[in-house]
């Protein structure tokens, strides 16, 4: 299938006038790009529940702080239009920085409490880069379904708590995570890590999956469920532990006591050298 590719604002907003003209129901993908099978996952959902799927692809400046990877992030377009096409995405929407954020710019969306825990705790600003660019998304494509993966769960929980807050008229879809065959998430990251540091990457899924079996055999103490996951980190040389967390699902909390009523997350943030990589496991 042949994918139309959109860079600036107006034509895209042509485009999608047309497919609602017809009567398309429409599906939305926000991604950086450097597809890989996780973000496949979200564009084959996407096609299977909706009549007209944009995916956009857009490594969103205002996501990454000052000392992160935004140069260096991967940009094979050729391929990942390629690969858009394959998984049934009508339309490509991908902007250059200035196209979203113009000289001018000056709005920003912040949700407080869940943008500082977990991953904004060591990536200030992090967050607010994301609720902006993908409020800014759901503004310009205006789609019925919008599709995340749940491998950024704190993503998904601040994406779906800013679309209740702001009453944006869209049902977000949240996608299982996709693995390789020895557990590790897929991510564009994965790119960057080094044969002996890619070996070394599967303790992260190591580490999530003993904790479960630690909670699945009755363990309540949520600092015992943790220090396995800290344990599991500490045992592989190369690896330096961000953050182990045990937390409420919803408010994304410490949790002290695990127990049956409330879903669990536990979730990881390691460093391989410059990379860092995340991982999560939801329990209900
Ligand atoms: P990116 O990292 O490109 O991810 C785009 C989407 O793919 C996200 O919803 C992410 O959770 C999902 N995804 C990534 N790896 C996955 C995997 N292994 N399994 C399932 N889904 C996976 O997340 C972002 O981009 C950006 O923050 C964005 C939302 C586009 C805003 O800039």
């Amino acid at each position: 299938m042949k994918t139309t590719l959109v860079t600036d604002i107006a034509l895209l907003r042509h485009a999608i006038a047309q497919a609602r003209r017809s009567g398309r129901t429409i599906g939305l993908v926000p991604t950086m790009g450097a597809l890989h099978a996780g973000h496949l996952s979200l564009i084959k959902a996407a096609r299977a529940e909706t009549d007209f799927v944009v995916v956009s692809i857009f490594v969103n400046p205002t996501q990454f702080g000052p000392k992160e990877d935004f140069n260096r992030y991967p940009r094979p377009l050729e391929r990942d239009l390629e690969l858009c096409g394959q998984a049934g995405a009508d339309l490509v929407f991908h902007p250059q920085p200035e196209v979203m954020y113009p000289s001018d710019y000056r709005t920003f969306v912040e949700v407080t409490g869940l943008q500082d825990v977990l991953c904004g705790a060591s990536r200030p600003g992090h967050f607010r880069g994301v609720a902006t660019v993908v409020l800014k998304l759901l503004n310009l494509v205006q789609p019925d379904r919008a599709y995340f993966g749940q491998k950024d769960a704190q993503q998904v929980r601040i994406v779906q708590q800013m679309v209740r807050d702001l009453n944006v008229p869209v049902e977000i879809r949240v996608c299982p995570i996709v693995r390789e065959a020895d557990g590790l998430a897929l991510s564009s990251r994965n790119e960057y890590l080094e044969a002996e540091e890619r070996r070394q990457a599967t303790v992260l899924h190591r580490a999530l999956t003993k904790a479960q079996r630690r909670i699945e055999a009755g363990e309540h103490d949520a600092a015992v469920v943790r220090q396995v996951m800290v344990e599991q980190i500490a045992s592989v040389p190369g690896a330096v532990l961000d953050y182990a967390a045990v937390v409420d699902a919803d408010s994304l909390q410490a949790l002290d006591r695990i127990d049956a009523e409330r879903p669990v997350l536990l979730a990881l943030a390691v460093r391989f050298g410059s990379t860092r990589l995340i991982d999560n496991l939801l329990i209900r």
